[in-house]
């Protein structure tokens, strides 16, 4: 990309496609093309052809997405699954139309099968039973990935699919009900240093799940669900957006084999290597300085014992992740308190 190449970044108001936002504004690239959901809703065919016909970008970063955690998807599966078909077919299919040079689509690491061996690389892909509780969503995303594959290989079109771990970072969910792991126990930390009056909470290997009234003590133990065992992964999203402008930016040479007619696209994005929950719970701890306890609610079921990609591939090309967990959760911590988000 040149710094005055035009780029559409779909999603630019999200976790993702924020943090792109500032990355591609901060790396110099002045041409950006963006509209948020009100202005443009990529669901609606019609609509997403006439603004490619009219704005004609030749870069797309598809980071327009339905997300959500273990709840949402279990609930809403149908608006899962048409959400994200509908964006990614109608995005995918015009820029084809309108004759883009790359595109980046995002999707998550549960495209990979529920038992896949760990670390999960980019040929685990479609070789086993999906996770049931997100298996819409996963499926609309693999249907991504295959477009991408297939318009490459017949149309010799230049689509990476960029499938990242657990992100975190500014502009991230921090609702306890609905929050991932990392976010929720960044606020619960908080809010017990704080001694809030809120409702005391237990937290997850994913999701934050709300529980018994809490008093006014500050020293309220902080309750994480599960052993605190299980293993899981996390990338600053900053690092996430790096990598993608990284990957579109690659040489004829190092990019013509990722979309090769005979591949498909698919291109892990991780900090590669995990931590498990209690260890994580000790890191948010020390960051947000709550002298208080954690305890385990070993009742509550631990999910997965372990996620985590294998970045050889990207490594390959040559890139890699800057951001430790430590300094990224001081950064986290210090953009939710300039943010008000407690
Ligand atoms: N968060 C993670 O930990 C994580 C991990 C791995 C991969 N990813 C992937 O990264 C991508 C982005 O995720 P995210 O966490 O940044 O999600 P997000 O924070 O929910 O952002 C998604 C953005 O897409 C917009 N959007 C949704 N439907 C739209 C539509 N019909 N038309 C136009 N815009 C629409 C949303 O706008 P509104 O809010 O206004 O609807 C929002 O700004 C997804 O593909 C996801 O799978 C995320």
């Amino acid at each position: 990309m040149e710094r005055d190449s035009l780029i559409f970044l779909a999603g630019h108001k999200g976790l993702v496609g924020s943090a792109l936002l500032r990355q591609l504004k901060a790396k110099g690239y002045g041409n950006l093309i963006v509209r948020s959901h009100a202005e443009l809703d990529l669901e609606r065919q019609s609509e997403v052809e006439s603004f490619f016909d009219k704005e004609r970008p030749e870069y797309v970063f598809l980071a327009a997405a339905k997300v959500g955690g273990i709840w949402a998807n279990n609930t809403y599966p149908a608006e899962f699954i048409y959400k994200n078909l509908a964006i990614q077919t109608n995005v995918i299919h015009a820029a084809w139309k309108t004759g883009i040079k790359r595109l980046a689509f995002l999707g998550s690491s549960c495209i990979y099968p529920r038992e896949c061996p760990q670390p999960m690389n980019e040929e685990h892909l479609l070789s086993g039973t999906l996770e049931a509780t997100n298996e819409p969503y996963a499926v609309a995303k693999i249907a991504g990935v295959k477009m991408c594959e297939s318009y490459n290989r017949q149309y010799g079109a230049n689509y990476v699919a960029l499938m990242p771990t657990n992100l975190y970072g500014p502009n991230d969910n921090f609702d306890l009900e609905t929050s991932h792991v990392l976010p929720a126990l960044i606020r619960k930390f908080h809010e017990a240093k704080q001694g809030v009056s809120s409702q005391q909470s237990a937290v997850s290997g994913r999701t934050a799940h709300l529980s018994t009234l809490a008093t006014d003590q500050p020293s309220q133990p902080v309750v994480i669900w599960g052993t605190g065992e299980p293993r899981r992964e996390f990338l600053h999203v900053d690092d996430l957006a790096d990598a993608c402008i990284f990957i579109m930016n690659l040489d004829e040479e190092d990019f013509r084999p990722l979309v090769s007619a005979y591949r498909t696209p698919l291109i892990n994005i991780g900090w590669g290597k995990d931590i498990s929950i209690k260890e994580l719970a000790l890191i948010v701890k020390e960051v947000i300085g709550f002298e208080g306890e954690m305890t385990f609610d070993t009742t509550k079921p631990d999910g997965t014992p372990r996620k985590l990609l294998d970045i050889n591939r990207i490594n390959r090309v040559g890139w890699s992740a800057k951001i430790s967990l430590r300094e990224g959760i001081k950064l986290t911590y210090k953009w939710c308190l300039e943010n008000s988000i407690f």
